[in-house]
């Protein structure tokens, strides 16, 4: 069973869809500490399940380094084995990602390394692709360019908004990334060379 820190700032759906495989017993986890960067509606729904909880605010003014510092102790001190970026919508410090190596994930929804940053649905839509989805990667120094661990695929439909491509894009995110935990869990994802037993488990489409 490996230890899961969840680090979220919204709604958590990708933290419950975490929490679904391993209520139902497919996800060998145990979400052992959830943090946020404000109060979040996550934070919220952790602690009615009985979650540690634990919120590391950054107010304007507020010195990165320490934060970033009060951050990493925060996690530390759940003593993860996985660190998961659910929806946590900072960037870290690369002093951050130096207490966890190779042990941090994040989903970002888009195919990168397209579309890294901010508001990656408006991106694509923007460019006119007609494919998008998530990108389940390893946590490096930069922003969403880690090495990719998972992607799922969906259309892009005549008439999508950036909201009705996300939503889209959500509904992949709440299958891989899940997939991505579980198969950490089994060993059949290792992290220190991203490699899969079985490759095709690491792409999804949706149906
Ligand atoms: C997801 O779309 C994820 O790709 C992005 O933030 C969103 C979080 O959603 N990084 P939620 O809080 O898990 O519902």
């Amino acid at each position: 069973m490996i230890r899961v820190v969840a680090l979220v700032s919204g709604r958590g759906s990708n933290l419950n869809a975490i929490r679904g495989g391993i209520d139902e017993g497919t996800i060998d986890a145990r979400i052992v500490g959830v943090v946020a960067d404000r109060n979040a509606p996550a934070l919220e729904l952790a602690a009615e399940r009985g979650t540690p909880t634990k919120c590391v605010p950054l107010r304007k003014g507020d010195d990165r380094d320490a934060w970033n510092l009060s951050l990493a102790d925060a996690v530390a001190g759940f003593d993860p084995d996985l660190v998961v970026l659910a929806g946590f919508m900072r960037i870290v410090a690369p002093s951050f990602v130096a207490r966890f190596p190779r042990r941090i994930v994040n989903v970002h929804p888009s195919l990168l390394p397209s579309f890294p940053g901010a508001r990656a649905p408006a991106q694509a839509l923007k460019a006119g692709v007609r494919v998008s989805g998530c990108t389940v990667h390893l946590v490096d120094e930069g922003v969403d360019t880690g090495t990719i661990l998972a992607q799922g695929v969906v259309p892009v439909r005549t008439g999508d908004t950036a909201d009705t491509l996300h939503a889209r894009i959500q509904t992949i995110e709440h299958r891989l990334l899940p997939a991505v935990v579980r198969a950490i869990a089994a060993g059949t994802l290792d992290l220190d060379t991203a490699q899969w037993s079985d490759d095709s488990q690491s792409v999804l489409a949706a149906p």
